[in-house]
C-alpha cells in the first residue's frame, strides 16, 4: 500500500481527495470480504490502520469526506470474537484509596474485622499495581490448556492462542507443581517495546498508537495471533483462581512459587508490617516509577497470611484483605472551547467540556467530564465554594485531570489568563434533545436539592430512549454482537417499521418484522446478507440471559451490576423479583422489609426500584421483553450443605473469636441470612456473654440458641 507512506499532514488537497476514494473502495472491498465471504485478505490491526488513516485525511479535509465514506457507514467493523471461558473461581477487582489517611483506614479495618489488637501484627505485601490486563491461565497436569480475560469477571474471553504466544508465559510447569492451577497476573507492553512499535509506525507513515495498555489489549484481541506475536508482551503473576493443592499459606510465598514454577513476578514487592514503612515503600515505588520500564498506577497492599485473607473474605466485588493505593492523578493545561450537554439515559444532562487537544499521562484528551452545572459555577455538593469559588468560563485556560481509566476531569481554571470577553456559562434550563423543561429535583431523604439536572421528558425523549437501548445492548447487559451504539442510532432513527427499534422487545421482532417486509435491512448501506445473518444469530442467542444481566439491562436508576447480581441471587427468579417489586410499593410491609434486608442494597436504591415498577411504561416493555426472551433462574447462595444454609441467624451479646462483621461475612457466605432482631420467623440465635433481650425474645418465642463454640462446631465442614 504505497499510498500509506505519504504523511497525512503533507498531502495536497488533490492527493487527499484522490487517496479518499481509493480508501473508501478499498474498505468497501475488504468489508466484503470479511462479513460477505468470511474470507479476510487483510489482518484487523491492517485494517483498523486503513479506517484510521480515512479518519485522519477527513479529519484534515473535512470538506472532501465522501457520501460513501466508511466513517459514515452504518455497519459493523470486524469484531474479533473469542469463546466465552466461565473463571472456575471469579475475577475480582480491588477497592482504590488514595490517601496515606485512607491507606491507616483499611489497615483498622482488617485489625477490627479480626477482632485483634494492633500490637499484634498482621503482615501485609505491598507490590506496584501493573497498568495492563489481567489474564487467568489454567494448567492441568502441567500442561496450559487455556487462557482468559477477566471479562465481567464471571466470565472471560478465551484468548489461549494469543497468550500461548508471549514468551514470558511458559507452556509447561514444572514437575511438582499442582495438577490445577491457574495462574493470573497482568499482561502488559513494556514502554520500551511501544516506543520502538510507535517508532516503526512512524517510519511506515502510519498512525501512531496511543498508549501501551491500549496497545497490549488491543495486540490481544486480535483474531490473528500471529499478529500478536508480533507485538512484544509480557507478564507479571501475582495471583491465582483454582488450585487442586496450595503451594504455600502466604501471599509473598505463592508469589514465590509462581517464581520457580517459571513466572516474571515482580521484583519490588515487600512484605511489611507496620504502617510507616508499607507507606515509605509507597512512595519509594513513587519514586521509581519513571524509570521502570512498565507503566503503574499505584501499589496493592494485601494482607499476606492467607488464612487470614479467607477469614477476610470478599465483599460483594473486591476482596477485603487488599486495597490498591492509587499515585495522584495526571494534569496538564489547555483551553477549553466549548461546553456541550449530554442527555443520560436517566435525563441527566451532563456538561462536557471540549478541549483543545492535550497529552495528560501519554493519552491525548480532547473531552472531559464538568459533573454538574454547579460545579461549572464553583460551588460543592453541600453548597461549599469549591476552587475557591471560581467558576468555569468558555475560553478559560483550565487544568486537566486524568487518573487511570476515569473519565478526565476539569480541576481548576487559571485566572489570570481570563479572555476579556468570557462569560459566565448558562447552563440549559431545558432538554437541548426534546425541549423539555429540565428540572433538579429535591432529594427526599436530605431535603436538598440534587446536583443533576433532569430531563422531564422521560420516554418522550429521544436521548433518553436511545441512551436506555445502548444500555440494554452493552456489553455487561444483553452484550448482542453486531448491535453497538452506531447500529442503536440507525435502527432508532429509522422510518420504516419494519426497520425500527426503539425499545428493547423491538430487537427481538426485528428478523420477524423484516420477512416480507421490501424495507429490507441487508440493501441498508454497510448491511451485508451475511452481516444480516450474523446479526439475527446474535439476538436470538440471547433469547434466554443469566438473570443479573437482564435486570442489569432494565436500566433502573442506581442498579448497576454489582446490585444487579445482588438482586438475582436474593430473589432467584425473574418473576419473584418482579412480584416482590411490585408489592413493596406501600415502602413498607415484608416485601419492602426483604429488599431492604438485602446486604448491599440502601435505602436510595430499594426506593429506585420501587419507583421503576410502579411505572407503567416500564411494566408495558417488561411485559413485551417477557413474549421475547427468557431470564434464567439464578443460582442461589453458595455452600447450600452447610446446616446453616436458609437459615436466618441472629449474633447477639459480645462474641469472643469473632468480630461482628466476620460472623455476619461467613454466615452469609455459608447461604444464612443474618438478621439485626430476633423474630418468629429466626431460625437460630447465637449468643455470647452478656446477650439481653434477644436472647430473652428468642427463649419466648421458642428459637434454638447457641453459644460461640457451638456456631463453630455446627459450622465445621
Ligand atoms: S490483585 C482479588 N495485584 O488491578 C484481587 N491486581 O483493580 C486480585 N492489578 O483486575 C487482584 N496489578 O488487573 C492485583 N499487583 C497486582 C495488580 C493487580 C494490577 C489489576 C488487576 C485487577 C485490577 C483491580
Amino acid at each position: 500500500m504505497a499510498i500509506e507512506k505519504i504523511p497525512v499532514e503533507n498531502l495536497t488537497e488533490e492527493e487527499a481527495a484522490a487517496e479518499l476514494a481509493y480508501l473508501a473502495a478499498e474498505i468497501a472491498r475488504h468489508d466484503e470480504l470479511y462479513h460477505g465471504k468470511d474470507q479476510p485478505e487483510i489482518s484487523d490491526a491492517d485494517y483498523d490502520a486503513l479506517k484510521r488513516r480515512n479518519d485522519a485525511v477527513e479529519a484534515r479535509f473535512p470538506q472532501l469526506a465522501r457520501a460513501d465514506s466508511p466513517s459514515r457507514r452504518v455497519g459493523a467493523a470486524p469484531l474479533p470474537t473469542f469463546a466465552p471461558i466461565v473463571h472456575a473461581r471469579p475475577m475480582l477487582s480491588l477497592d482504590n484509596t488514595f490517601s496515606d489517611e485512607d491507606v491507616r483506614d483499611f489497615i483498622a479495618s482488617v485489625y477490627r474485622f479480626l477482632g485483634r489488637l494492633p500490637d499484634d501484627s498482621i503482615a501485609f505485601t505491598a507490590e506496584p499495581k501493573i497498568d495492563g490486563l489481567s489474564m487467568s491461565i489454567r494448567y492441568e497436569n502441567g500442561r496450559l490448556v487455556n487462557a482468559a480475560t477477566r471479562g465481567d469477571g464471571t466470565t472471560g474471553e478465551n484468548v489461549t492462542a494469543n497468550i500461548l504466544t508471549i514468551a514470558e508465559i511458559p507452556h509447561r510447569l514444572p514437575a511438582g507443581a499442582p495438577a490445577v492451577a491457574e495462574v493470573r497476573g497482568e499482561v502488559y507492553m513494556a514502554k520500551s517495546d511501544f516506543q520502538a512499535l510507535n517508532a516503526q509506525m512512524v517510519a511506515e507513515g502510519k498512525q501512531t498508537y496511543v498508549n501501551p495498555r491500549n496497545t497490549a489489549a488491543g495486540s490481544l484481541r486480535q483474531l490473528d495471533a500471529a499478529v500478536t506475536a508480533s507485538r512484544k508482551l509480557r507478564f507479571f503473576a501475582y495471583a491465582w483462581g483454582e488450585l487442586s493443592e496450595m503451594p504455600a499459606d502466604t501471599q509473598l510465598g505463592m508469589v514465590e512459587a509462581f517464581r520457580t514454577w517459571g513466572f516474571p513476578v515482580n521484583p519490588l514487592m515487600k512484605r511489611l508490617s507496620n504502617i510507616d514503612d508499607i507507606i515509605a515503600h509507597y512512595r519509594e515505588i513513587g519514586l521509581a516509577r519513571p524509570d521502570l520500564d512498565y507503566d503503574i498506577d499505584g501499589v496493592v497492599y494485601k494482607v499476606d497470611r492467607l488464612d487470614l485473607q479467607a477469614r477476610l473474605g470478599f465483599r460483594s466485588r473486591s476482596p477485603r484483605w487488599a486495597t490498591a493505593h492509587k499515585f495522584p492523578a495526571e494534569q496538564a493545561l489547555t483551553t477549553l472551547t466549548a461546553i456541550d450537554i449530554q442527555v443520560g439515559r436517566t435525563g441527566a444532562l451532563t456538561p462536557v467540556a471540549r478541549l483543545e487537544p492535550v497529552t495528560v499521562g501519554g493519552v491525548v484528551v480532547t473531552n472531559a467530564t464538568l459533573h454538574n452545572e454547579d460545579y461549572i459555577r464553583g460551588v460543592g455538593n453541600s453548597g461549599e465554594p469549591i476552587r475557591d469559588g471560581r467558576d468555569i468560563r468558555v475560553g478559560d485556560v483550565v487544568i486537566v485531570q486524568r487518573a487511570g481509566d476515569v473519565i478526565p476531569q476539569i480541576v481548576d481554571v487559571v485566572l489570570e489568563k481570563r479572555p476579556d470577553e468570557a462569560v459566565p456559562y448558562e447552563f440549559p434550563k431545558t432538554c437541548p434533545v426534546c425541549g423539555s423543561h429540565a428540572v433538579r429535583d429535591i432529594n427526599e431523604k436530605s431535603g436538598k436539592v440534587d446536583a443533576v439536572r433532569r430531563c422531564s421528558g422521560g420516554f418522550v425523549c429521544r436521548a433518553q430512549a436511545v441512551e436506555h437501548l445502548k444500555h440494554f445492548v452493552s456489553r455487561n447487559a444483553f452484550d448482542i454482537e453486531g448491535l453497538g451504539a452506531k447500529q442503536i442510532d440507525f435502527f432508532f432513527e429509522a422510518e420504516s417499521p419494519a426497520l425500527m427499534i426503539r425499545t428493547a422487545p423491538d430487537i427481538f421482532t426485528l428478523e420477524k418484522r423484516q420477512a416480507g417486509s421490501l424495507a429490507k435491512l441487508e440493501n441498508v448501506e454497510g448491511f451485508g446478507r451475511v452481516s444480516v445473518r450474523k446479526l439475527y444469530e446474535a439476538i436470538n442467542a440471547r433469547r434466554t440471559i443469566a438473570l443479573n444481566r437482564f435486570i442489569y439491562a432494565l436500566g433502573i436508576r442506581h442498579v448497576g451490576e454489582t446490585t444487579a447480581k445482588l438482586l438475582a441471587r436474593a430473589y432467584g427468579s425473574y418473576a419473584a423479583f418482579e412480584a416482590g417489586m411490585k408489592e413493596a410499593v406501600s415502602l413498607s410491609g415484608e416485601a419492602w422489609n426483604e429488599l431492604n434486608r438485602i446486604d448491599g442494597i440502601g435505602e436510595v436504591v430499594a426506593r429506585a426500584i420501587v419507583e421503576f415498577y410502579k411505572e407503567p411504561r416500564n411494566l408495558d416493555v417488561i411485559g413485551r421483553l417477557l413474549e421475547e426472551v427468557t431470564p434464567e433462574a439464578a443460582e442461589l447462595p453458595v455452600a447450600s450443605d452447610s446446616p446453616v444454609a436458609g437459615k436466618t441467624v441472629v449474633f447477639t451479646g459480645s462474641l469472643e473469636k469473632m468480630s461482628r462483621d466476620e460472623a455476619k461475612a461467613m454466615a452469609e457466605r455459608l447461604g444464612a441470612k443474618v438478621s439485626g432482631s430476633v423474630s418468629k420467623k429466626t431460625d437460630l440465635v447465637v449468643a455470647g456473654p452478656g446477650a439481653g433481650s434477644k436472647l430473652d425474645k428468642a427463649r419466648e418465642f421458642g428459637v434454638e440458641v447457641i453459644d460461640e463454640d457451638q456456631w463453630f462446631e455446627r459450622i465445621k465442614a
